[in-house]
């Protein structure tokens, strides 16, 4: 759920929208007040499960009154994550060739390619580590460029070697990063509460994150991740170094999480494609070479999945140098 707002019609309209905006963004919230009644007065804000059959809360119309069915598709199909056109060299080698997709709410995307395809380098523009050289991306209506912080707050990144702090506790490593986002008091308990045995780390929580196994400071990146409930994540590798069980389970949380969120993963494992994703872009020498679903792909193909997979980066990643 974005927000929801249960008020009267005939409230403080400016107020409201400058709170709404705040909360879901100023390009989202335009795009559900039909053009002519996006007036700041007199806006109506009401919860409306029943047309948005718990996919949102949120609905919003002027005082003339447009059909909340008009409008919500418009609403439920807008994209989290736009990218358009990024490059990215490094000295002679082009790591990202001009990458565009867009996802949305409800979406999995997996990012697939071969290594050095530039994924990661894809994954670390979106989420404000790197900059591009040229072209931009936006993250919840708030552009790489120039509003770093809204993207960082939009999303949470679990990044490729789960980067931590290694003399710090489990414990110690999660309280700091809600210190830094401003996740205080009863709300930093409940999102320690939450994300501790979501990613099964309550028998680590006082160890320092130095003596962990791999599979385990995997874990802790993934908490760090989910620690503010972000409606995007971005996950490089998810599941590298987990065991079968933890593999599953992480499948398993992905999935769940998928109806509120907007996902994108980096993976090697095609069956994990499969497992979670709805979407598949492969990537190879920089370049988007599909855009499709996994069942598309071995619809179109009429073979597996890895299959697939070799066919076009060896194929079609040749023809395009
Ligand atoms: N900081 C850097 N300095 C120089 N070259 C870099 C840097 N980061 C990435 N590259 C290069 O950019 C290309 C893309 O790398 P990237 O890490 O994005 O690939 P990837 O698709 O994530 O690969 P993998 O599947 O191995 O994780 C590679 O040739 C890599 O060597
Ligand atoms: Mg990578």
């Amino acid at each position: 759920m974005l927000f929801s707002y249960a008020g009267a019609n005939k409230i403080g309209g400016g107020v409201v929208w400058r709170i709404l905006a705040s909360r879901v963004g100023p390009l989202r919230f335009q795009s559900i007040v039909p053009a002519g009644h996006g007036d700041y007065f007199g806006v109506r804000v009401l919860t409306a499960k029943v047309f948005f059959a718990n996919l949102c809360t949120l609905f919003v119309w002027g005082e003339a009154g447009s059909s909340g069915a008009e409008l919500m598709p418009e609403f439920l199909e807008t994209d989290m994550i736009e990218v358009k056109e990024l490059r990215r060299r490094f000295g002679p080698v082009v790591a990202v060739d001009g990458v565009s997709f867009s996802a949305a709410k409800g979406q999995v995307v997996g990012l697939l390619g071969p290594n050095g395809a530039g994924k990661t380098t894809t994954m670390r523009m979106l989420t404000c580590y790197i900059q591009p050289d040229s072209g931009t991306a936006s993250v919840c209506g708030h552009d790489i460029l120039t509003d770093s912080i809204g993207v960082r707050r939009s999303l949470g990144y679990l990044a490729e070697n789960s980067p931590a702090y290694p003399e710090m506790t489990v414990g110690g490593f999660l309280k700091f990063i809600c210190d830094i986002r401003q996740i205080k008091g009863r709300r930093r308990k409940a999102a320690l509460d939450r994300v501790v045995p979501m990613c099964s780390i309550e028998s680590v929580y006082h160890q320092t994150i130095e003596t962990l196994s791999k599979g385990y400071k995997r874990r802790v990146g993934l908490a760090q991740a989910l620690i503010h409930d972000p409606e995007v994540l971005i996950l490089d590798e998810p599941t590298d170094g987990l065991d079968p069980n933890q593999k599953h389970e992480v499948r398993r949380l992905i999935g769940a999480m998928a109806k509120d969120k907007c996902i994108i993963i980096s993976t090697h494992i095609l069956e994990e494609v499969e497992a979670v994703c709805s979407r598949a872009i492969i990537v190879a020498r920089g370049k988007v070479l599909v855009d499709s679903t996994p069942q598309e792909l071995k619809g179109k193909y009429h073979a597996s999945l890895d299959e697939v997979f070799r066919r076009i980066t060896t194929t079609q990643a040749a023809a395009t140098n």
